[in-house]
């Protein structure tokens, strides 16, 4: 009887054959990723809100300085490229420089900093659209030797947008913390934040209520301008913990703005108390999730 050389039927599989094509790799689980872009980096919080200006930078800025005041150690990535603020919170006037494995972020106040502002010249805007924004999250994880971490805090844009998506496709987070003023117009936003982040499996660690309410510095009286704890009754109503409030206070502000942060300027007032206090509650809120983790035998934000 003579050999079939019609060779494999339609539909069939292919046969493994010595020196064949090797089997395509499976894509790399984001686990492997994050141990190939952040290999020294425990725990990655990002800092977000709905909607701009509500305070994400400042928040960010502050409770990475409390945790390093506390003895972590903290880097802090500005995913805010279009409007980096970052480094003129922390008066940095430095630049990251190169170093044998990727560039060595910018040291301030104890903590690392990277920030897109540091390779814009002054007054120019990014104009870029989505892929390079995805392309800049990989540069600021894997181009950049962060070293050890315990904590890498990213200060994320307003909404739900390219680099939100990127940042949450590319690594693991340990989980996020929503930043939001006590107004109902805010609330609104921020609870569109923390679908994007549900819907794409980040945990939620806590929500942060900032310029919760105003102390008049002459006759003392409180001003709830944005109302009064919607943070608190949104975080019930969404089953995410609330953890902590900020007043709105002119110091903080000029703190900012002269880069000297209010936990570093006055770590024993009542602004900064607020600010580590909000830090301990993170703290205590990233161990009780890794201790649920490990209960439930989940691997993805275990580390
Ligand atoms: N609790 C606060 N009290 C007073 N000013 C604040 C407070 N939080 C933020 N600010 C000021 O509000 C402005 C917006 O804050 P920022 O942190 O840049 O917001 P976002 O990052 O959400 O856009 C800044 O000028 C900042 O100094
Ligand atoms: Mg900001």
């Amino acid at each position: 009887m003579s050999a079939d050389r019609s060779g494999p039927k339609r539909g069939s599989k292919p046969l493994a054959m010595a020196g064949g094509p090797p089997p395509p790799r499976p894509a790399p689980t984001p686990a492997e990723v994050r141990e190939s872009l952040i290999p020294g980096v425990k725990y990655v919080i990002p800092v977000a809100s709905g909607k701009g200006g509500v305070g994400k930078s400042t928040v960010s800025a502050n409770i990475a300085l409390a945790l390093a005041a506390d003895g972590a150690r903290v880097g802090i990535m500005d995913g805010d490229v279009y409007g980096p603020s970052i480094p003129l919170i922390l008066g940095v006037k430095d630049k990251p420089t190169p170093g044998p494995n990727g560039l060595l972020p910018v040291e301030r106040y104890g903590i690392k900093v990277i920030s897109m502002s540091f390779f814009l010249p002054p007054g120019e805007a990014l104009i870029w659209r989505g892929p390079m924004l995805s392309k800049t999250i990989d540069q600021f994880l894997g181009g950049v030797e962060w070293g050890e971490l315990d904590y890498l805090i990213v200060d994320l844009p307003p909404g739900t947008g390219d680099i939100q998506l990127s940042l949450c496709q590319k690594i693991p987070l340990t989980g996020a913390v929503i930043v939001s003023t006590p107004q109902d117009a805010a609330l609104r936003v921020a609870e569109r934040a923390v679908f994007m982040f549900q819907k794409l499996k980040c945990p939620i660690l806590g929500i942060v209520e900032n310029m919760s309410h105003f102390l008049c510095p002459s006759c003392g009286n409180r001003e709830e301008i944005f109302g009064s704890g919607g943070c608190r009754k949104t975080g019930e109503r969404l089953g995410i913990a609330f953890l902590g409030e900020i007043p709105l206070d002119t110091q903080i502000r000029i703190d900012s703005d002269r880069g000297r942060p209010t936990v570093i300027d006055a770590p024993e007032s009542p602004q900064a108390l607020a600010f580590r206090q909000i830090a301990e509650n993170l703290v205590a809120r990233i161990e009780s999730q890794a201790k649920e983790t490990a209960r439930s035998g989940e691997t993805r934000i275990t580390f």
